[in-house]
């Protein structure tokens, strides 16, 4: 017995952003509140959301005060300044930090709760304002996903509201959107979505439908993400990236992440380190832990991203996964490990007991079965 979750509609191609309009309209907008950060606005793309909005009729309040990697302290804020306000309809245009806030502040609308009652699995009760979301990354796959991320700076790690009462309405995947994004987000973020495809694909709670998503994702990004990190202005492989990127938030909807996210929260969290580059420095290491524990799925890891198993032993190919990963993040010059992003080792035996202590949701979907003295090894051999 198994299901998968997805948005009502996705639209996805080159000028789907216009789609906004047809969005406002199956809900009976008048009153939007649009979430983005001031990158995006000033990229000149938000607005590419707001004016087919405006030219519909709609009211249209913008926030661009979103930030990168958000805290918890951010949406109490957003949610203090917009609780009084009559809003019919919520709209997030931006990386996963601004789908994040959008997401989340589409429940509390309809919800009673503060904030902070929602980190946690499915204690949504209601359901949200009409929601739609638009990624102007190719990495978080919020667009599709349960979940919204949030920094809880006292406790040093990040939480998620997961419900399925967050996956919004509508996700718009325009991949033109994606082309103002910098070398550096598109690397990171591109890490990120190949990390959802590959943990979903080797995650103990994986089904025939999430693996789906996970495969085809991986192959779309392993053939694109050397490509857009070599010449942004690519639009063929920013295309391929931005379906992969929304088949690994599929992938997300059908099975659970792993590892490689349970050790990267405590990094981002605690160093203010982007999503996907904590996600590259745990990525190959964690795989060295994980790959004998699912040698089949390792070795068509590896082949997907181009190696050659013929003539080797199971564990062998499987073992080719983790050097392949390693050089897909270092050719995208997304670092690998803690020392070049100055994270000392004596925090090592703190970043471990927050990531066994705080992570069991997404530590109970990785293959293998980590102790705290495992992933205390793991952060060491990414010293
Ligand atoms: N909800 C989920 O399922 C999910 C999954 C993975 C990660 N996340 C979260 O998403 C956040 C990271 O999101 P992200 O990696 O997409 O980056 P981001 O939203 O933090 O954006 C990073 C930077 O890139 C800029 N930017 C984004 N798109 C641009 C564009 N097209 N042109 C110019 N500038 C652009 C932004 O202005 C920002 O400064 C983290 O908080 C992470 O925890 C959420
Ligand atoms: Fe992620």
């Amino acid at each position: 017995m198994f299901s998968i979750r997805h948005p009502v509609r996705t639209w996805f191609g080159a000028g789907t952003v216009e789609k906004i309009r047809d969005e406002a309209e199956f809900a009976g907008a008048k009153r939007a509140l649009l979430f983005t950060d001031k990158g995006v606005r000033g990229a000149g793309i938000a607005d590419k959301a707001i004016d087919p909005l405006k030219r519909a009729g709609v009211d249209v309040t913008i926030y661009d005060e979103c930030v990168p990697e958000p805290a918890i302290g951010d949406l109490e804020s957003a949610w203090e300044q917009f609780r009084g306000g009559n809003f019919d309809f919520i709209v997030g245009i931006g990386g996963g930090s601004s789908m994040d806030l959008a997401k989340s502040m589409s429940i509390l609308f309809t919800n009673t709760g503060e904030p902070r009652d929602y980190l946690g699995a499915e204690l949504v009760p209601k359901p949200s304002l009409p929601c739609a979301l638009i990624p102007t990354t190719s990495g978080t796959g919020a667009e599709a996903t349960p979940n919204a991320i949030f920094s809880i700076p006292e406790k040093g790690v990040k939480m998620a509201i997961v419900s399925t009462r967050i996956i919004p309405g509508a996700a718009i995947v325009d991949p033109e959107l994606t082309l103002t994004a910098p070398l550096k987000v598109t690397a990171a973020a591109g890490v990120d979505a190949f990390t959802h495809c590959l943990e979903t694909y080797v995650a103990r709670n994986a089904t025939p439908l999430s693996e789906h998503y996970s495969v085809r994702g991986m192959e779309l990004i392993a053939g694109s993400l050397r490509r857009v990190c070599e010449d942004g202005s690519d639009i063929e492989a920013r295309t391929q990236m931005a379906l992969g990127s929304y088949y690994g938030g599929v992938a997300l909807a059908g099975a659970g992440a792993g590892a490689v996210h349970a050790l990267a929260y405590p990094l981002g969290s605690r160093f203010h380190i982007p999503h996907g580059v904590s996600n590259s420095l745990m990525f190959s290491h964690v795989m060295k832990m994980n790959f004998s524990a699912n040698p089949e799925k390792f070795a068509h890891i590896a082949r997907i991203l181009g190696e050659d198993t013929g003539g080797l032993s199971g564990e062998e190919a499987a073992e080719r996964s983790v050097g392949a990963v390693e050089r897909l993040c270092k050719d995208c010059g997304v670092p690998t490990q803690l020392s070049e992003v100055e994270v000392p080792a004596h925090v090592i035996p703190e970043l471990a007991e927050a990531a066994f202590t705080t992570q069991q949701r997404l530590l109970g979907f990785n293959p293998r079965e980590l102790s705290q003295e495992d992933i205390e090894k793991i952060y060491r051999a990414a010293a």
